[in-house]
């Protein structure tokens, strides 16, 4: 059974689309763990209610977060690694010691949207600011660069004249809950991973 280790910082629905997905038997893998920037979030209650195991990569030093990171994702071994709303870099060291096994999911239509300073509301915001009559979500594999990794699938979202970032948010959010697992599943299943 091939394994997926999900890193989250923030509430964890999309964690929660992987782990009903994989409850339904449409992701063939199992759940090894989930990492966490932080113990309150709602990502770790959610692994918590599904006997997922967690751990917290809680503001160490630089160096010590690399080590972490690297110990515990050696540790679990997953064929596919899946950051759902991580908001810390993925040190270098580990992107090339996973190369083309971790992926993320970004609530714009990459390239546009994306790199430093592009996370949560504030995407929302500067596609509102900007007048697009679209925007989306995108998942991508992870390289050194934030957002920049090849585009792995795409859905576009319609933006409407009375959207606010919290309604274009939560239209692109549900999209994403479908986007994510069925990503994860091909994957998985084209053995590209
Ligand atoms: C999502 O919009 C995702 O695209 C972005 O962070 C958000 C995480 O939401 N990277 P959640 O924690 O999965 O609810």
């Amino acid at each position: 059974m091939k394994k997926i280790v999900v890193l989250a910082s923030g509430s964890g629905s999309n964690f929660q689309a992987i782990i009903d997905a994989v409850n339904r038997g449409d992701i063939k893998a199992r759940i090894a763990g989930l990492i966490a920037s932080k113990p309150q979030i709602g990502a770790v209650k959610r692994a918590r209610d599904h006997n997922i195991p967690v751990a917290v990569l809680e503001n160490p030093s630089d160096q010590d977060y690399t080590e972490n990171l690297m110990a515990q994702l050696t540790h679990w071994n997953p064929d596919l690694i899946v950051l759902a709303g991580y908001l810390r870099k993925i040190p270098t060291e580990v992107v090339e010691a996973f190369s083309n096994q971790i992926i993320n999911i970004h609530p714009s239509l990459l390239p546009k949207y994306g790199g430093k300073g592009f996370y949560g509301e504030h995407v929302h915001r500067a596609v509102l600011e900007a007048g697009e009559s679209e925007s989306g979500c995108t998942v991508h594999f992870v390289n050194e660069l934030y957002d920049k990794g090849d585009i792995i699938r795409q859905v576009k979202v319609p933006v409407r004249d009375s959207d606010t970032p919290e309604t274009l948010a939560k239209r692109i959010l549900a999209e994403e809950h479908k986007l994510l697992p069925s990503v994860i599943s091909e994957l998985l299943t084209s053995n590209r991973t």
